[in-house]
């Protein structure tokens, strides 16, 4: 994550609520539980010292059962909500110091939110509903018209500008929200549940469209949900909030495969980490050496913690130098595998191990894995593979 630039950073935010929040902040900090602390005081703990850092142009879901603070923690980002104690920076901005007219102009410029509940206005047609925030921003009509169509077109609701919102399905009036959400263009869209509330197959096709829209814009997403299929789906990193806390931060393939606690754990036992693991998370590092630079010395001195893939001049993998071959047969070996003239078994990066399972089933030895420029990026072997589906 280092090299990628933040976006939004929290820093050490507390959200208590109750009648005198700051007269109980040294019992919370004291790690007094939300259960406790609602017996002895009356004062519920929205969000207990979460700290985060958003890169920009992600989609990162925050994730948690009911009431584990999801809403309270996004709502502080625009500041619907002041925290307790604790900071929020974007784009080196921190939040907490706007004034009055700075925070108007930050929520309608920087942040868009969507809702779970659509929100739209019954009486206004898509096409107004995807306008008014532009006109009341004083965006000349006939300018606000041609940008708003051009998020309906995003949204794949040509043809429906028109009508109203209660003549189209659930699925299309959360499409006039996204629509709505895009036309600010903000940087950063909040979407708290946003697809909550649909059909499991709508609710498919939105979490496909959201996809492909977001592979287009870049936006930095902040996606709240309660459920974990959705989480995996969706986002490049997941956070998971329990009783306003975090316990894990990471990508899906990460939180599979190493729970951070045994909340997590139990949160996803059940989930078919074959098809949501995907090959590159799990590869093996491996040095490269051109065909020509591939010696008995230079293979002793890499050979020590990976493996080597020998690459043709242009960089496309040729064949693999286990260690284990290496150490059994020498400089004979090399010459053999220099040789060589099959094609090495590739797979791709990005393959779930699912996908992996008939290519590796029909090689007995390791494979290339390689990234979408088809440059090798690392081995796989079915062991490996195994060891994943496993987790040991
Ligand atoms: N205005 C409020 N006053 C008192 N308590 C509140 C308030 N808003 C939230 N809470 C409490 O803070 C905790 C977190 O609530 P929050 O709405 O953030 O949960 P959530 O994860 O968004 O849940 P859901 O999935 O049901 O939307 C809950 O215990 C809730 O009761
Ligand atoms: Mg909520």
């Amino acid at each position: 994550m280092a090299d990628k630039s933040i976006k939004i950073t929290v820093e050490n935010i507390f959200k208590i609520f109750g009648s005198n929040p700051d007269s109980v902040m040294d019992q919370v900090r004291a790690g007094a539980s939300k259960s406790e602390l609602l017996e002895k005081t009356g004062h519920v703990i929205g969000i207990r010292d979460v700290s985060l850092k958003i890169p920009a142009g992600e989609t990162f879901v925050i994730m948690g059962l009911s009431g584990s603070g999801k809403s309270t923690l996004i709502r502080h980002f625009n500041r619907l909500i002041e925290p307790t104690a604790g900071k929020i920076i974007i784009d080196d901005v921190n939040v907490m110091n706007l004034g009055e007219a700075a925070l108007r102009e930050f929520r309608r410029n920087k942040i868009s939110m969507v809702f779970q509940r659509f929100a739209l206005l019954p009486h206004k047609t898509v096409l107004e509903n995807v306008i008014y925030g532009l006109v009341i921003a004083g965006m000349k009509k006939a300018a606000a018209i041609v940008h708003g169509m051009e998020q309906i077109d995003l949204v794949g609701l040509n043809g429906f500008e028109n009508h109203y919102p209660n003549q189209l399905s659930g699925g299309m009036q959360q499409r006039v929200g996204l629509a709505r959400a895009l036309a600010t263009d903000a940087e950063i869209l909040l979407m708290d549940e946003a697809f909550s509330a649909l059909d499991p197959l709508i609710r498919n096709d939105m979490q496909d469209q959201l996809k492909e829209l977001q592979a287009r814009l870049h936006k930095t997403i902040v996606f709240i949900t309660h459920d974990l299929d959705e989480a995996l789906r969706i986002g490049d990193t997941i956070a998971i909030l329990k009783d306003g806390e975090l316990r894990q931060v990471g990508s899906g393939a990460e939180i599979l495969l190493n729970p951070a606690d045994d909340y997590v754990e139990r949160f996803v036992r059940d989930v078919n980490r074959a098809r949501i693991v995907t090959i590159g998370s799990i590869a093996r590092p491996a040095a490269q050496l051109a065909c020509s630079k591939v010696t008995a010395a230079s293979c002793k001195k890499l050979l020590t913690t990976q493996e080597a893939i020998i690459v043709t001049e242009a960089g496309k993998p040729k064949n693999i130098i286990s260690r284990e071959f290496f150490a059994r047969y020498g400089s004979a070996g090399l010459k053999s595998k220099k040789s060589e003239t099959d094609d090495v078994a590739c797979i791709n990066q990005s393959a779930t191990l699912e996908e992996s399972f008939s290519m590796l089933a029909n090689s007995d030895e390791m494979a290339v894995v390689i990234d979408e420029g088809s440059k090798p990026v690392g081995v796989i072997t079915p062991k490996v593979v195994l060891k994943a589906m496993a987790r040991c």
